[in-house]
């Protein structure tokens, strides 16, 4: 079985982080989201993988590279406009020949692994099988309508009245019968080549599409608050170790990693949390869970459940939350009390305290 891993997109939803490098770069507990699921993938016994790149390619090559850190094979495969999920599988024709695949949205995390879903679709081989999740409210999702043995009847997209509550999450194991489905469709209303007309196109054509139950922890991470929330959950699995420098007026509680490098100065650093490699954080109070990426400085500042990226500043803040900081950012106080200043690129979001 091959693997198409799709790092391409637009990414909107994540802007303006997505303006300057793609969104599969966003860390995860200071891992890139695409790195995680390289491992995800790894996981199933795959060797090739073919990773599709819109105009930000080259970044993620440059973190990637031939794969061999991962134990696979990767292909690269430049798209030259987003067209949609089922055009992806189009431009790896030849990457996948008569192969079986798997496809996995590379800005989504499944961390508790499909290694038994995998299992269950080489064993079975129908000719596509979608991976489910029951979700709160399905509305902004592809849903799918299921029989009584785990067949599918029925995918529909964003149903505004849905029939089931099980979305369709970002994994699916294909054999080569959808190539012929995704040639039929037609881009939809938006202008994509949808992958979920790809399937019910071989539904409607009598062919056989499981579904399989995942019910472990899921987060597409295309908004910032998503995430957060995907940081904080990996970071509740985070075993502290300390290769940088403490001194002896801060204080470490709970699992606290400082990487090689940094160092932590009349601070307390509660965990779950990360200090990045050549991160200095003086004067503060850091986490619980927050992740400060490399080269940072982090003074007279407080903050929790955050995300610091790389060489970002933060001085004098006192109460930083549920942030997500970008790369090279300074956040910082005026040295009066006349109101904030504020330098905000496109499609920045602001919340300050009221
Ligand atoms: P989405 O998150 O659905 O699309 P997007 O990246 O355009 O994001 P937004 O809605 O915020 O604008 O895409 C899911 C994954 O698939 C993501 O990793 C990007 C990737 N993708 C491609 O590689 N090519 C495509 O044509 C599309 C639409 C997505």
């Amino acid at each position: 079985m091959r693997a198409l891993v799709l790092a391409g997109g637009s990414g909107t939803r994540l802007r303006p982080f997505s303006y300057s490098m793609p969104k599969q770069l966003i860390p995860i507990a200071n891992t890139p989201v695409l790195v995680h699921v390289l491992r995800s993938i790894r996981e199933l016994g795959v060797s090739e993988a073919g990773v599709v790149v819109g105009n930000r390619g080259p970044e993620i090559e440059a973190v990637l590279g031939d794969g061999s850190r991962f134990d696979l094979r990767i292909t690269y495969i430049p798209q030259d406009a987003p067209l949609g999920l089922a055009h992806t599988v189009s431009i790896a024709r030849d990457f996948l020949g008569d192969d079986d695949f798997v496809m996995y949205l590379g800005d989504n995390m499944l961390p508790d692994g499909v290694a038994d879903i995998a299992g269950e679709f080489t064993m079975h081989r129908p000719d596509a099988q979608v991976v489910v999740h029951q979700v709160a409210d399905p509305r902004s999702f592809g849903v799918a309508e299921l029989g009584p043995d785990g067949e599918v009847l029925r995918l529909v997209e964003k149903p505004a009245e849905p029939r089931s509550d099980l979305a369709l999450l970002g994994v699916y194991f294909f054999t080569p019968a959808i190539h012929r489905a995704v040639a039929a469709i037609k881009p939809s209303a938006r202008g994509e080549l949808e992958i979920t007309d790809a399937v019910q196109w071989l539904l409607t054509s009598g062919a056989d599409v499981r579904a399989s139950r995942y019910d472990g922890y899921w987060k597409d991470t295309g908004r910032a608050e998503d995430v957060l929330e995907c940081n904080s959950h990996f970071l509740g699995g985070l075993r502290g170790r300390v290769d940088g420098d403490v001194d002896p007026g801060s204080i470490l509680l709970g699992q606290v990693v400082v990487e090689a490098g940094a160092r932590v100065l009349r601070s307390r650093i509660e965990g779950p949390t990360i200090i990045g490699a050549g991160t200095v954080v003086e004067d503060s109070q850091v986490g619980p869970y927050t992740s400060i990426g490399r080269d940072c400085l982090v003074s007279g500042s407080r903050l929790e459940r955050s995300i610091v990226l790389n060489q970002a500043t933060v001085t004098g803040v006192h109460s930083l939350r549920d942030s997500l900081i970008g790369r090279g950012a300074s956040v910082g106080t005026t040295g009066s009390g006349a109101g904030h200043c504020l330098v905000v690129g496109d499609h920045t979001r602001v919340e300050v305290a009221a």
